[in-house]
């Protein structure tokens, strides 16, 4: 079964550690993803792009995967299904297919227009007891076409958003997804505390987690952080792993062409980088 992240991220708040959210892209992903949540006893948000739901064929089929996967696995940690950088029409197609919570990313809007129509998934999702993140600031780098230059959010803007009744926030405190370049001058602790002052118990949101130094992150769980999103660390250990297998031939031995095989250490890889991360978040055990 799906679960809102509502639960497991004010647990996580409360007990000072965080719940990763791992980006999802196929099959191998989510499986691997899954079970090390099961062999650790840690929550997990699973984070659905809107492009990878468009490469896994559609939301309904992502709902499908990870539902039966749940099943066949016996997987019994909490798990949210979570669209990442959702539009507002992918936010209402995600509640459709059956996610049990999704991010509206109204950040490139001006504030008003954000508000109006978080207000309106706010209301949708408490309905149906779904989890909704908003998001304020936007998050430098690139993800999917979508570009943000790393902005800090502004501490106001946060708390008009945190008052509409979302479950999570997500401000831009100068992090940036996929890898951080060599000049970049780290997370604004100064704005996170600032955001973490206007919103109070609100949970919130640390997007760009490939990449940041572990005592950045530490001080960021300290600062109110519950979530934290990672994507690119494990599409480098999955690459890496995979060019190492070919490398040496391995595909040309015996079976080794069988995508079973070829594909195993690569599964293997997410599963390290996945421990690690929970490991670093604090949330094993926290199931
Ligand atoms: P990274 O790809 O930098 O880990 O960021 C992931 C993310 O924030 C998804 O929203």
């Amino acid at each position: 079964m799906l679960v809102s992240a509502k639960d497991m991220l004010n647990k996580a708040r409360d007990g000072k550690y965080a719940v990763g959210q791992f980006n999802i892209n196929n099959l191998e992903w989510t499986k691997a993803i899954l079970l090390t949540a099961q062999e650790l006893n840690s929550p997990v948000i699973l984070g659905v792009s809107e492009g990878a739901g468009k490469y896994m064929c559609g939301y309904k089929t992502v709902v499908g995967m990870v539902k039966g996967m749940i099943e066949e696995l016996k997987i019994t940690v909490p798990v949210a299904l979570h669209l990442d950088h959702g539009s507002y029409e992918g936010a209402k197609a995600c509640i459709e297919a059956g996610f049990s919570s999704v991010m509206f990313d109204g950040s490139h809007y001006p504030i008003e227009e954000n508000v109006k129509k978080t207000t309106e998934l706010v209301k949708t999702c408490n309905e149906l007891g779904l989890s909704l993140e908003a998001e304020v600031g936007s998050i430098g780098g690139e993800e999917d076409g979508v570009v943000g230059m790393g902005e800090c959010a502004d501490p106001d803007e946060c708390k008009a958003i945190a008052d509409l009744g979302v479950t999570m926030l997500a401000a831009g405190i100068g992090n940036i997804h996929g890898k951080y370049p060599e000049n970049w001058p780290g997370l604004s602790f100064e704005t996170l505390a600032a955001v973490k002052e206007k919103v109070g118990d609100m949970p919130l949101v640390l997007h760009g987690g490939t990449g940041i130094p572990e005592d950045m992150i530490k001080k960021a769980i300290s600062l109110g952080v519950a979530k934290i999103n990672v994507n690119t660390e494990c599409q480098l250990s999955f690459a890496d792993a995979t060019r190492k297998y070919i490398e040496a031939g391995k595909d040309l031995e015996g079976k080794g062409f069988d995508p079973r095989k070829l594909l195993a250490p690569g599964f293997e890889a997410i599963k390290n980088t996945v421990k690690e991360k929970m490991e670093l978040f604090g949330s094993i055990g926290k199931a």
